[in-house]
């Protein structure tokens, strides 16, 4: 594709007479934008580029692996992991209320970001992955909505650091992105992941948040992510997951009893993620899933699934 090769032709010499010899960090989450402005800067100045992955002890199973390997081992990208869970868990003890736990996350994000950037001597530029949306959006009229979205990506630049902003993928939308990711060689299943929200885990453990309900919650989750790829689901939905409920129930295990929490499944297929309806999905599928999970994760034994639709429910629980 010509204007594609043309577009990343063009940003990478940009960045290349911007940046110089200096140094660039980038908050690289595991997610499409900041994945794909991270290669593109890498390609244009190598080690130049710092990236910091920071593990909230929030993401799904295996993420800061996973994020190792594809970007560290094999597009050899600079990064430094930054395994800030217990930091995490420890400012979200007892805290339930949703909004609440939203801003301990993005200020605790903040700080550890803050530290970590502070290490990397003589760095100039941070680079972001905004895209155009992200750009229109910002400049709108802050109404309600900009309350609901006032958190939603953690890791903005704190007021206090003097750093030059470098955004190679502001003129794109998301599907411009994702095609510019391929081009530049990130896989295709890491391109159209599902988007995650920034506080992660932390607003899908409904309620209090504590390692073990979190490792629960990732067991499961992955589960189901993997049954709808093997199905070839997984981008025939726009986002899916499971939620923990701190809710237990009874049920019944070989001859014993059992006493634990509930796991709700939720798919929703949306076009802006504005209004979303739930996942027609088939019930044989939904059974396969159901049953893995209750089988496979300690701690879950009663799987429901999400029928609602937003509004006026959200893709989200909290
Ligand atoms: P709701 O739940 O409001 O979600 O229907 C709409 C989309 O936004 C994502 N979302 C978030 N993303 N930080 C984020 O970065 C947040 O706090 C947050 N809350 C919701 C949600 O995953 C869905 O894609």
């Amino acid at each position: 594709n010509w204007k594609l090769t043309n577009y990343i032709e063009r940003t990478v010499a940009e960045i290349k007479e911007k940046v110089g010899d200096q140094k660039v960090i980038l908050g690289l989450s595991g997610g499409v934008d900041s994945s794909v402005a991270a290669v593109l800067i890498h390609k244009a100045i190598g080690d130049q580029l710092n990236c910091i992955f920071v593990d909230t002890g929030l993401l799904r199973k295996d993420e800061g692996k996973k994020v190792m390997e594809n970007y560290g081992k094999h597009f050899h990208m600079n990064i430094k992991m930054v395994d800030a869970s217990e930091r995490f868990l420890s400012k979200l003890a007892g805290v339930g209320d949703p909004e609440e736990k939203r801003k301990i996350i993005g200020n605790e994000f903040v700080h550890v970001f803050d530290e970590e950037s502070k290490q990397i001597e003589g760095a100039k530029f941070l680079a972001q992955g905004t895209i155009y949306p992200d750009v229109i959006e910002s400049q709108s009229v802050k109404g309600p909505s900009a309350v609901i979205k006032s958190h939603h990506n953690v890791g903005g630049l704190p007021e206090e650091m003097e750093f030059e902003l470098l955004e190679p993928l502001r003129e794109l939308f998301k599907d411009e992105v994702r095609k510019v990711g391929e081009e530049l060689g990130i896989p295709h299943e890491l391109v159209y992941r599902h988007p995650f929200p920034g506080p992660g885990l932390g607003i899908r453990v409904l309620g209090e948040v504590d390692a073990e309900k979190v490792r629960i919650l990732q067991e499961a989750d992955d589960i189901f992510i993997e049954e709808l790829y093997k199905n070839d689901l997984y981008e025939k939905v726009s986002q899916a997951f499971v939620v923990l409920l701190p809710v237990k129930s009874v049920g019944v295990m070989g001859d014993e009893r059992t006493y634990e929490y509930t796991a709700v499944v939720r798919s929703a297929n949306t076009i802006d993620f504005m209004t979303a309806t739930w996942s027609r999905l088939p019930y044989e599928f939904l059974d396969t899933v159901s049953s893995r999970i209750i089988n496979e994760v300690r701690g879950i034994n009663r799987v429901a699934y999400d029928i609602s639709s937003k509004p006026p429910a959200t893709i989200e629980w909290e």
